[in-house]
């Protein structure tokens, strides 16, 4: 049921390959020096607005003695949704059930997971606005009242019989918080949104990193990761192994810019932290529609992508960064997309 979820960043990485989970590796304790991944808020760096909220619901609710309120993480891939699922199940010190919603293609399995919680326990659910919707309404009375109603028997003697969950919180994560129904949404006690991070935050998560895999830095090549990382905690892990590759094969004797640089170049991330689907997302619009404004779905067929990825993966960065226009005609390239696709490829668009 465990469900392991790769992004983007990860589908155009030349190197990368698809059957060797490097995360699910890392926690089956393969790899120990890879993982660290934060176990409570105290060291889950960054977000610190969410951190706050989350810090006093948790304080508040275990001063009540009440399991605390149901909580939708959204965000970008790979920003520390499921990370901050497991910290907040640490936090409350009771246990950890972690699913995600196209396991669940019955309503029949979401029940057996209910059924089988420990009282006070965090029941996760990934990408869950790909829920059911029968599902999703069995959710609702669980969630609101501990309580799910099962139908049993067929057609005339069928009825509906009503049956106690345990108390539980629910965490739930998804990259597309507008694709969840709205009463879905009003049922969450919290809503956490997590922003891309900022280079300064990403180079603690690296530097940590670094001091686990005994690497040696020297002043700025954590920083130069950092700055092209897509603002995204698991991209800036993933370039640090890359370079860490290029290190060693090159024999040098410590990380510095001149590793970093050419680690960066082989997996095709340019000085803006752009990866070669980014790019190709830019110099689409640019070539193909003359800048644009131009249709979600149009651009998904021309760069042979779903509408998913682009607008779970690709486009918030790009808006973040202000490379890109969402009106209601379409995607349009703005100034600064064309000088950072220009210097990025080293042409004039
Ligand atoms: N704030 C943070 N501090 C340190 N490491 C972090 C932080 N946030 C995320 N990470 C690390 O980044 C990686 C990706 O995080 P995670 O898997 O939780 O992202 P996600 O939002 O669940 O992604 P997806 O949407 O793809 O499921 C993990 O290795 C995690 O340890
Ligand atoms: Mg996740």
């Amino acid at each position: 049921m465990i469900q392991q979820t790769k992004d983007r960043s990860e589908i155009v990485d030349p190197n990368f390959d698809p059957s060797v989970d490097e995360e699910a590796i890392v926690q089956a304790g393969g790899l120990s020096a890879n993982t660290n991944r934060p176990q409570m808020l105290a060291d889950f760096i960054g977000q610190s607005a969410s951190k706050r909220i989350l810090e006093i619901s948790l304080r508040a609710a275990k001063e009540r003695g009440e399991p605390v309120d149901h909580i939708l993480l959204s965000g970008p891939p790979g920003l520390g949704k499921t990370t901050l699922a497991n910290v907040i199940a640490n936090e409350m010190g009771y246990g950890f059930v972690s699913t995600s919603a196209p396991a669940m293609t019955k309503p029949g399995d979401l029940a057996a997971v209910l059924f089988s919680l420990e009282p006070w326990s965090v029941l996760f659910v990934d990408e869950i606005h790909r829920l059911g919707k029968q599902a999703a309404e069995m959710l609702y009375t669980a969630m609101e009242d501990y309580r799910v109603d099962i139908v049993v028997g067929e057609g005339a003697s069928a009825k509906s019989v009503s049956l106690d969950v345990p108390p539980f919180t629910l965490v739930g994560a998804t990259t597309r918080q507008g694709a969840l129904a709205g009463p879905f949404r009003d049922r969450f006690g919290l809503t956490i949104r997590l922003d891309y991070y900022a280079p300064e935050e990403l180079e603690q998560v690296l530097a940590r990193d670094a001091r686990i895999m005994e690497l040696q830095c020297t002043n700025g090549a954590l920083a130069n990761i950092a700055r092209r990382a897509r603002g995204t905690p698991r991209i800036a892990k993933r370039l640090l192994r890359r370079v860490r590759d290029v290190m060693q094969d090159e024999r040098a004797p410590a990380l510095d810019d001149t590793v970093v640089d050419a680690g960066l170049t082989l997996v095709g991330v340019d000085a803006f932290g752009l990866d070669s689907l980014d790019r190709r997302y830019l110099s689409t619009i640019a070539s193909h529609f003359g800048g644009g404004p131009v249709g979600v779905e149009t651009l998904g067929a021309a760069l042979s992508e779903d509408r998913e990825t682009l607008e779970a993966s690709v486009e918030p960065f790009l808006l973040s960064r202000g490379f890109i226009d969402r009106g209601p005609r379409g995607r349009a390239l703005t100034e600064q997309g064309r000088a950072a696709l220009a210097r990025g490829s080293g042409t004039d668009l």
